[in-house]
Formats: structure tokens, sequence, C-alpha cells
């Protein structure tokens, strides 16, 4: 069967057509970026405005490219929350009065369930699989959590962070720095180029190893500490030798405490995703240092982990299957919490200060 995903929960409207196999037919994702960057980020209003407007060209987009007709589609999935109200409403509204329209089953999906549904998407360049039990280790802009994936659809959250999020101290980092938006990749490329002197290491989050939670904010202040400290006179040479000891230390906080989760619990097996899994450093120093202690690590490639709509398909081709159908009931929950949770030792809930989650 078909499924047609929608995703709309931040600044990426995106549309894809997914067997419920997890091949990819097709994924459009068109990103809201230079509307947003002028601004330093995600500006809610502006966000809501442009998927309105790409909502209806990326779905017929995502059709062309699989070769088919909205008549072919099985059922439709939507990311229903976390994420900006208004912009989930279009995402959610678009697919329901589709669903109705055409009499096809409707389901929400949660968008962390989306990100840890990519590592089984397939196409001509990736074989997706992953065997139950595994840990995942989500990275995005809102989120960054270390979930333990017990059957599906049966999670245990195992850490998370107690303030900003890894994509969201990326960003925060490259805003410092004066590098623009969005930080990820712009912290990445300028860490790339650089081969100069290193910088003094900045400090980690978090370091006691019983703790697999995550911080960030202590290595934002000491970013902004530095740059402070040189002043207006600060060159290029010394934003990229800032730029790549910042993103080690947040590569080097999510490996550390992703195997250490791995092994508390036991389970030699691990998928990184979500946009910030997309950077070189952390695919790299996760695949080593893991592959060292025996865990085997699967990580999308960077197509699907930043934001998409193949995800979204994927996972509610499993609902669809089960014979769920939400297509009178869906609506946007901009603080949804993950379906399936058992429980938590310990810790506050994650931080919403970038956005109101994803
Ligand atoms: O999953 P995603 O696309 O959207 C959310 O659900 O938040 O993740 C976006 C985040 C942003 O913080 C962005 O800076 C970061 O992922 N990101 C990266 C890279 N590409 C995106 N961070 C580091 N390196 C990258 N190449
Ligand atoms: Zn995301």
């Amino acid at each position: 069967m078909l499924i047609l995903g929608i995703e709309t929960s931040c600044d990426e409207t995106a549309a894809a057509v997914v067997g419920s196999d997890g091949w990819v037919h097709s994924s459009v994702v068109s990103s809201q970026v230079e509307l947003h960057r002028p601004l330093g980020g995600v500006v809610p209003e502006i966000a809501s405005r442009a998927h309105t407007r790409l909502i209806l060209p990326v779905i017929r987009g995502a059709l062309g490219a699989a070769g088919c007709g909205l008549d072919d589609v099985g059922g439709i999935a939507v990311t229903r929350g976390p994420g900006l109200v208004g912009a989930l409403l279009v995402g959610v509204q678009t697919a329901k009065s589709l669903g109705y329209g055409l009499r096809r089953p409707v389901v929400g999906v949660h968008h962390l369930v989306g990100h840890m549904s990519a590592p089984l998407l397939r196409d001509a360049g990736v074989a997706g699989s992953i065997e139950h039990p595994y840990v995942a280790l989500v990275v995005s802009g809102g989120h960054t959590s270390l979930i333990s994936v017990e059957a599906e659809g049966t999670t245990r959250t195992l850490g998370r962070t107690r303030d900003d999020a890894a994509g969201e101290a990326l960003d925060k980092g490259a805003k410092i720095l004066g590098m623009g938006y969005p930080g990820g990749p712009a912290i990445e490329k300028a860490a790339a180029a650089y081969d100069g002197p290193p910088a003094e290491p900045f400090p980690r989050g978090m370091r006691r190893r019983s703790i697999l939670d995550f911080s960030f904010s202590g290595l934002k202040t000491a970013l902004m500490e530095r740059v402070r400290a040189i002043g207006p006179s600060i060159d290029e040479r010394t934003r990229a030798a800032l730029s790549l000891a910042y993103e080690e230390a947040v590569v080097d906080s999510l490996v550390t405490k992703a195997i250490e989760g791995c092994s508390r619990i036991g389970v030699p097996r691990l998928v990184v995703c979500g946009g910030v899994a997309a950077n070189l450093r952390l695919r790299e120093e996760m695949s080593s240092r893991a592959g060292r202690a025996g865990i085997a690590v699967l990580i999308p490639p960077p197509r699907y982990c930043t934001d998409n709509a193949a995800m979204i398909a994927l996972a509610g081709a499993r609902m669809i299957a089960l014979g769920v159908d939400e297509v009178f009931d869906l609506a946007a929950s901009p603080y949804l919490p993950l379906p399936g949770e058992l429980s938590r030792a310990s810790g506050p809930a994650p931080s919403r200060s970038r956005r109101t989650g994803a």
C-alpha cells in the first residue's frame, strides 16, 4: 500500500510517498531557511504562512515524482506534534481534508516516532533495517533524548537534555559566533575547513557517568564568554577554531552518553536520528567509538535525518495497517508526549526555549 506522508511541524514543508514496506517512492522537502535567515531563527507566523502556500505544490510534487495520483494512495500520515501549533495545523487540516475527500484513513504521527522510523526507510541507496531492542539517540533542534526502544511502540527514556537541545546549542553557538542560521551546518562547515592549532577545549556538561541526561547551556555560556573576551576584533580563523572546539564538545557529549546508555542496559544496537545526525563528525565519531565498544550503529543518510515526510509516512503506515483512522478527530498537538513511554527514572521536562517542540 502507498502512504502519503505530510510534515509541517517547523520550517520544512514536506510530502512523501512511501510503501508500507518502507520503500521511498518520493520525498520532497521545501525548506523555509531563506525566509527565516534574515531574522536569525524560525518565526512561527512566517512558518505557518509559508506552509499554507507550499503544502499543495509540495504534495503535488511528491505524487508526481512517485508517478502516482491521489487515487493510488491508500492512507495519509501527518505529523500531529510536537511542534509549532500554527505550522502543525496546516499539515493536519490538509491531511484530514484529503482523507475525507478521498475516503482514505488518516493517522497522526509523533514527530520523534517519525525520526526513529527513519532508519527503516529504503531506497536505491539504502537498505534500512533494525532489530529490537535498540537504543535511539534523537538529536534535533528541539530534542535531545536517549530512548530505549524495547519493542515496536514501547519506549523508555533513558536520558534527555536538561536545558538546550544539541541542535539548539549549535544554532545558538553559530549566532554567538556571528555565523548565521541554521547554525549546525554553519559550524560544521567552518570546523571542517579549519586546520590551524586547536582552541582550548570547551567544558562538557553532565560529566558524571551515572547520569544519562545531557546539558548544553554551560557550553553556550563558555562560548559567549570567550567571544566577549576576544572582543569585536575576532577574525574568521578564530571563529573557525572555536567552531571546531564547540562542535567537538557537542559531539563528545552525545557519543559518550549514547555508548554509556547502550552499556547500561546491555543493548548493543544504536540508532542515531534527527537533524544533528546529519553532522559528519557525529556520524564518524559515533561509528568508530561505538564500534570499538561492540555496539552496532545505524544512522540514516542525511536526507532522512533532517525533517522529511518519508519518515512520517512509514511511522503512519504501521498505524494504518492496524486499522487506525483519525480522520474525524485528529488535532494538532504542540506538546505531544512520546507514545508508548513506559517510565523514566528522573529528570525535568525537555527545553522548550527554541520553539514548542520537535
Ligand atoms: O530534525 P530537524 O531537521 O528539525 C527538528 O526537528 O528540530 O533538526 C534541525 C536541527 C537544527 O538545529 C540544525 O542546526 C541541525 O539540526 N542540523 C545540523 C546539521 N544539519 C542540521 N547540525 C549539525 N550538523 C549538520 N550537518
Ligand atoms: Zn525533526
